[in-house]
């Protein structure tokens, strides 16, 4: 199928979605990176009729970004209807995009409204937006500015009444270069850019979404759901990740169905640690910061904690693990600096009475 067209999205609510998450229930990350990216989409979300640019490489997330700016924003009741770009042959796409009037060309029996009508005043999607014909740019344009457009051998003018989002994987500035895309549409599409980041510049959401994602397929498969040992989580972490959450997902499937005896470890990650793939960090996957006034130690050795604890989904013991300190001495860190447990608890079998 080309393109979807749906007036509902049939998502249910994360159960420990917060007020004011509608729209991103389902989108997925504790990180810093992460979040500003989903409180910018959140603002952007309210605004209207304004038209977003989503960039991030392959599998980070910018339809689930695309979907969540709709739902989230005023008009959610109206379509979201999502075309990429590059599964329709280019021939089509402007009689799919603006419609056509009957008789436009020798198909066309009947009048057709275009996707940029059924959207009415919900949320036109363009995925791929690299890929746009480039006869069919200043047509888009126009629509972008003047908010108005003609069906295909059509005289009327008719209002665009939709948000515009549009989504790239490749640099449109290279495009612009290469003289494939405009430069106008390029500057036009440009002014809300949302950025999604990599999967590795994102910490331990790595691990908090593979937790996710074995829940998931261990559930649809009937099978237990495997605790992650400590070499998996030191590989997940360590991998550049380029194909980001899509690939982090098919990866976990796999190692769910192969994993024995109720633990994931590192040899049931399909993963090939390439040198130039991995993070060349001593400590991967994630970082501290500290601003240029400083910062306490005892700040920076909670927050640590705090990380480590979301790593392991909650385990102390393996979070006391990875931090080379004992167990012991982890639960009075966290008690001293009063260290919620993490939103996502994975079962700890030693944890019992503490
Ligand atoms: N934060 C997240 N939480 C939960 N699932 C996610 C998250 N980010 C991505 N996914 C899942 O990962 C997969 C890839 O996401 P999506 O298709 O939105 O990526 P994309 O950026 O549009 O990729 P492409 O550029 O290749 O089209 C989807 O199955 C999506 O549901
Ligand atoms: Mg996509």
């Amino acid at each position: 199928m080309s393109y979807q067209l749906a007036t509902r999205e049939p998502v249910a609510p994360a159960p420990d979605a917060r007020a004011g998450d509608v729209g991103f229930e389902t989108v997925v990350g504790h990180s810093r990176p992460f979040r500003e990216a989903v409180e910018f989409a959140r603002k952007v979300a309210q605004r209207r009729l304004t038209t977003v640019l989503i960039v991030g490489e392959t599998g980070t997330g910018k339809g689930l970004f695309a979907r969540g700016i709709h739902y989230a924003g005023p008009h959610a009741d109206q379509p979201f209807v999502a075309v990429n770009c590059t599964a329709i042959p280019g021939s089509l796409l402007e009689s799919e995009l603006f419609g056509h009037e009957r008789g436009a060309f020798t198909d066309a029996r009947a009048r057709k409204r275009g996707l940029i009508e059924l959207a009415g005043s919900g949320t036109l999607f363009l995925d791929e937006i690299s890929e746009l014909p480039l006869a069919l740019q200043p047509k888009l344009l126009r629509a972008l500015e003047e908010r108005r457009f003609r069906r295909v051998g059509g005289v009327d003018e008719i209002p665009v009444a939709a948000r515009i989002v549009a989504a790239t994987n490749v640099s449109l500035e290279a495009a612009v270069a290469d003289g494939r895309f405009r430069e106008d549409l390029f500057y036009r599409l440009n002014v809300l850019r949302l950025r999604i980041p990599p999967l590795r510049e994102r910490g331990e959401d790595v691990i908090t979404l593979a937790r996710l994602f074995i829940e998931e397929f261990a559930g649809e498969q009937g099978l237990p759901i495997p605790e992650l040992a400590d070499d998996a989580i030191h590989l997940l972490l360590s991998h550049r990740w380029p194909g980001n959450v899509r690939e982090l997902k098919n990866v976990v499937q796999r190692a769910v169905v192969s994993a024995e005896g109720g633990v994931l470890r590192a040899a049931d990650l399909s993963i090939v640690p390439r040198e130039r793939d991995r993070i060349q960090t001593p400590t991967p996957g994630y970082t501290i910061g500290i601003p240029p006034d400083g910062r306490a130690l005892d700040q920076i050795e909670a927050e640590a904690i705090r990380i480590t604890l979301e790593i392991t989904g909650g385990n102390k013991s393996q979070a006391a693990r990875i931090l080379g300190i004992s167990r012991p001495t982890i639960l009075r860190k966290i008690r001293r600096y009063r260290i919620a447990a993490p939103s996502r608890r994975a079962p700890d079998a030693e944890e019992g009475g503490s």
